[in-house]
């Protein structure tokens, strides 16, 4: 039975593979002389005054890497099902530069799928969301949401580590990237010395989410996309560093959720994963206050039988 079952499931997830396998290997050509001057570092292209082919340096900001593209969750995407058809021909004709693009609820917020990642919700938390509220319509979902390489993370890994690193990196794309940022603000800023309140600030920066400290906890969404200003951030150390850390509820909410169907044992997941102090007890401990109570119970049943054992023969 068991065997079965295990058969069944390698077979589905090869399948599902292969599919996936399939729908790339027809988007490809389609996206093939796009990835020829925005997949390298050099692209070429024929000057029809004088004939010559020009060899040209891609700038940084617009060279895509194919095999990120096709891992994301847009991988089944032909580059102008997004972008305006203008693209195909180059050079690229000024009113290409000029297209409306797509917002994420243009297309989702209509399927059970959509229902269960609850765009409509996130888009409320993102309206009241600093980002909204002082760059308007400058910034968009798009920011953090690469649309050449996003994919789902946190619902789809229980490697804590790998969510916590992708996450930030969605964050650090603008807040430690200096370029980036004076795009929108024209100002400089580094984040890092802004945390030189904090304690082993590396350690933290690999073992919390930006978001973390940084957004309204909501307990309907997984991910939280109310990002308050500065002035209202976590800064309490006792909001982690405690029995009811405010870990439980964000970071390992999806987590200590499916582990709750499966053991019923809140814990479980930060024990396992992340020592927190305060928030987690001592494991051997544990283990030897079951065993202490097992013996009791144990003498408890001995004593018991032995009374009516000797009742009996009485
Ligand atoms: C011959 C090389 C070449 C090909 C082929 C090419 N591009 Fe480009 N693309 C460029 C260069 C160079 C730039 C930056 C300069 C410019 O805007 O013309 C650019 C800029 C862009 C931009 C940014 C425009 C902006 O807002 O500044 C987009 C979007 C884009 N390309 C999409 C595409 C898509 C989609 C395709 C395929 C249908 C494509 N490109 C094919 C070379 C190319
Ligand atoms: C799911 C929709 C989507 C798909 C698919 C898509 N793009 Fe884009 N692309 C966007 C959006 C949205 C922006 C603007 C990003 C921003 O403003 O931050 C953009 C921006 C760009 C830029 C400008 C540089 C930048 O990052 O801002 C280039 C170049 C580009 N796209 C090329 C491509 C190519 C080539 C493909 C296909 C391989 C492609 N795009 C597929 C949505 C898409
Ligand atoms: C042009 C339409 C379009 C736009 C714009 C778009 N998406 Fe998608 N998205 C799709 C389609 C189609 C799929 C694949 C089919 C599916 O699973 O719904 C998809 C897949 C996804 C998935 C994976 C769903 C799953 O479980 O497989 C997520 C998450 C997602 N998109 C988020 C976003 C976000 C966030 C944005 C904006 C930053 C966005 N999308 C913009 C059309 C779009
Ligand atoms: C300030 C950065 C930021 C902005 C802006 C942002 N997001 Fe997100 N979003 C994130 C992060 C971080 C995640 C977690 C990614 C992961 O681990 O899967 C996420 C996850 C999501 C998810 C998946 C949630 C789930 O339950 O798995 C959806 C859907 C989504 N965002 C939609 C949107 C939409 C729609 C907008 C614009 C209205 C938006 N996001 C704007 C940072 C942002
Ligand atoms: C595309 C670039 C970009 C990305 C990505 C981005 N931010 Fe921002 N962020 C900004 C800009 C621009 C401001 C506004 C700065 C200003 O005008 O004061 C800002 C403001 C903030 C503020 C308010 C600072 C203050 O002075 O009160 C916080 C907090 C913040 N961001 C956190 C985050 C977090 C957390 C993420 C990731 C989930 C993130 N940001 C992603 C560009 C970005
Ligand atoms: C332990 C909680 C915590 C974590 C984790 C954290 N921050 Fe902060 N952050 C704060 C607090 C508190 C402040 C306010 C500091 C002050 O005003 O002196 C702040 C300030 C900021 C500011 C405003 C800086 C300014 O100009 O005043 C930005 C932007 C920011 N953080 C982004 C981030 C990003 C990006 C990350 C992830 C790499 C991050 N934070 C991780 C608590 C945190
Ligand atoms: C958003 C949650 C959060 C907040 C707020 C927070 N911490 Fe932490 N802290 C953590 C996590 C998670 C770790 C686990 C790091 C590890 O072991 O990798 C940690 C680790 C530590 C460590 C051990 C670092 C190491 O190298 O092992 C110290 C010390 C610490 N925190 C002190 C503080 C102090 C002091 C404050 C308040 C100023 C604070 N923390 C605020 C989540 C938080």
């Amino acid at each position: 039975m068991f065997f079965l079952i295990a058969a069944l499931t390698f077979s589905f997830i090869v399948k599902a593979q292969d599919d996936r396998q399939e729908i790339i290997n027809d988007i490809k050509p389609l996206n093939k002389a796009c990835f020829d001057c925005h997949g390298q570092q050099y692209y070429t292209y024929t000057n029809e005054n004088t004939g010559q082919e020009v060899r040209k340096e891609m700038c940084e900001s617009y060279l895509l890497d194919d095999s990120l593209y096709y891992q994301s969750n847009h991988f089944s995407f032909a580059c102008i099902d997004c972008h305006s058809g203008d693209y195909e021909s180059y050079p690229h004709p000024p009113a290409a530069r000029m297209e409306q693009l797509y917002t994420c609820t243009d297309c989702h917020g209509f399927t059970e799928t959509d229902q269960k990642y609850q765009f409509s919700k996130i888009e409320d938390a993102y309206y009241e969301s600093v980002h909204y509220e002082r760059e308007g319509d400058n910034f968009s979902c798009w920011d953090c949401h690469d649309p050449h390489s996003y994919v789902v993370k946190a619902r789809r890994t229980t490697d804590i580590k790998e969510i916590i690193s992708y996450n930030n990196a969605q964050c650090l794309e603008c807040h430690a990237n200096e370029d980036k940022f004076k795009l929108l603000t024209g100002e400089k800023m580094n984040v890092l010395e802004q945390h030189d309140w904090l304690p082993n600030q590396q350690a933290h920066f690999n073992s919390v989410r930006c978001i973390e400290c940084h957004t309204a906890v909501d307990e309907e969404l997984l991910i939280a996309h109310q990002v308050m200003p500065a002035d209202s951030a976590v800064r309490n150390c006792v909001e982690c560093h405690s029995q009811n850390s405010l870990l439980l509820s964000t970071l390992y909410k999806h987590q200590v959720k499916e582990n709750r169907k499966k053991n019923g044992f809140v814990n479980g997941v930060i024990l396992n994963d992340s020592y927190v102090i305060g928030a987690s007890r001592n494991e051997t401990l544990n283990k030897v206050s079951i065993a202490l109570f097992i013996l009791t119970l144990g003498g408890i049943l001995v004593h018991a039988l032995l009374r009516i054992f000797i009742t009996k023969k009485r």
